[in-house]
């Protein structure tokens, strides 16, 4: 019924920006930049349009598409609670079908794997997901136990990224994620962090470990991680996934009430979420943002910022002084 629902919508939302303008000119419609740039119901139409971007995982050449989602808080729900399942529900099965396919959780996030676990079943899309959860237990026959109920949760066989939540016990972690990665059990295994009073025993596990992933905090008003972090796992050949593209939120207060910058529509950009998930993934060293997602809504839109134009580095300058100066 959703589906259908939003199907209905398409004509109205496929339009973009220049050329609702151009229709509403031919009209005789005025359309202010500030209706134009509120982004939510036009964010909709480059979902339809344009190829979804990838970039390559560096360790091995396999390429994910730049926008996954997250699944913090929003995924802890009662299973049986359908009110609350319905819009999650809508998500899993949407994401791969509108060209995603990375979701990003953790045995931390209350009931969250075993709802996706659930919810890849009832779709049977798992082989179009790319699956990465994390382990956080600092005893490491907890974190061995972690792990195997990690895969009874996910209902997998093979887990595509497993990360260590936060450094905790890496030293024993890394070991242990690479002979399982030997086994093929997992594909792909590295490191988490969103505390930037972690970045330099993070950045000490990056300059010396062999890794596929990290996984950091990186926003358009947090910025930190391009210092050292990023440029480091670029030399080192290792994928990026980004945490708190939104820093749960908190960027679109930055963005307050203000149109979205007429500028931005040479990017392809429709909506603030765009506008900041885009100057993140346009990051050199950035494979993808994992921006929490619990909505179709939000889906549809996130997805947007893979697809179309990507700023370049003078137009990545100008929107960060953007946020700056708001
Ligand atoms: N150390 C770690 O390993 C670590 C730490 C933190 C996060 N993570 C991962 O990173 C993911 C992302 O972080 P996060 O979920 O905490 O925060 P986030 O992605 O920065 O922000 C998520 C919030 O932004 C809002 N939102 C999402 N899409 C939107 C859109 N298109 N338009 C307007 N608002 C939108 C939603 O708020 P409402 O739902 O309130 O509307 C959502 O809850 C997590 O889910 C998790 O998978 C990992």
């Amino acid at each position: 019924m959703t589906h259908n629902r939003h199907r209905s919508k398409q004509s109205i939302s496929t339009l973009n920006r220049r050329e609702l303008l151009r229709l509403a000119l031919g009209a005789g419609i005025g359309i202010s930049s500030g209706v134009l740039g509120m982004g939510s119901a036009f964010a909709q139409r480059t979902v339809e349009r344009l190829p979804i971007e990838s970039k390559t995982i560096p360790s091995t050449g396999e390429r994910v598409p730049l926008i996954g989602i997250g699944t913090a808080r929003r995924f802890t729900v009662d299973i049986d609670d359908d009110a609350a399942m319905d819009p999650l529900r809508e998500v899993v099965r949407q994401l791969p079908i509108l060209g995603g396919n990375m979701i990003d959780t953790a045995p931390s996030y209350g009931n969250a794997e075993e709802v996706i676990g659930l919810l890849m079943q009832e779709f049977n899309n798992r082989e179009e997901i790319f699956l990465a959860t994390k382990v956080r237990q600092q005893d490491t026959a907890d974190a061995l136990q972690e792990i195997e109920d990690s895969f009874r949760l996910l209902q997998t066989d093979v887990i595509d990224l497993l990360q260590v939540h936060n450094l905790v016990n890496v030293e024993n972690m890394l070991p242990i994620l690479r002979e399982m990665k030997q086994e093929g059990r997992i594909r792909y295994y590295g490191i988490t962090t969103s505390f930037p009073g972690q970045y330099e025993d993070f950045e000490r596990v990056l300059a010396t470990e062999e890794l596929d992933f990290i996984q950091v905090d990186y926003a358009i008003d947090n910025r930190e991680a391009e210092e050292r972090i990023l440029p480091l796992a670029r030399d080192r050949d290792v994928a990026v996934q980004t945490n708190l593209p939104f820093g749960r939120g908190r960027v679109f207060e930055a963005f307050g009430d203000q149109p979205i910058p007429e500028w931005a529509a040479e990017y392809d950009i429709d909506s603030w979420a765009q506008f900041a998930l885009k100057y993140i993934v346009s990051h050199p060293a950035v494979t993808c943002a994992i921006p929490g997602t619990a909505t179709l809504r939000y889906l549809e839109d996130n997805l947007g910022a893979s697809r179309g134009r990507m700023p370049d580095e003078a137009t990545r300058q100008r929107m960060a002084d953007l946020i700056a100066s708001a």
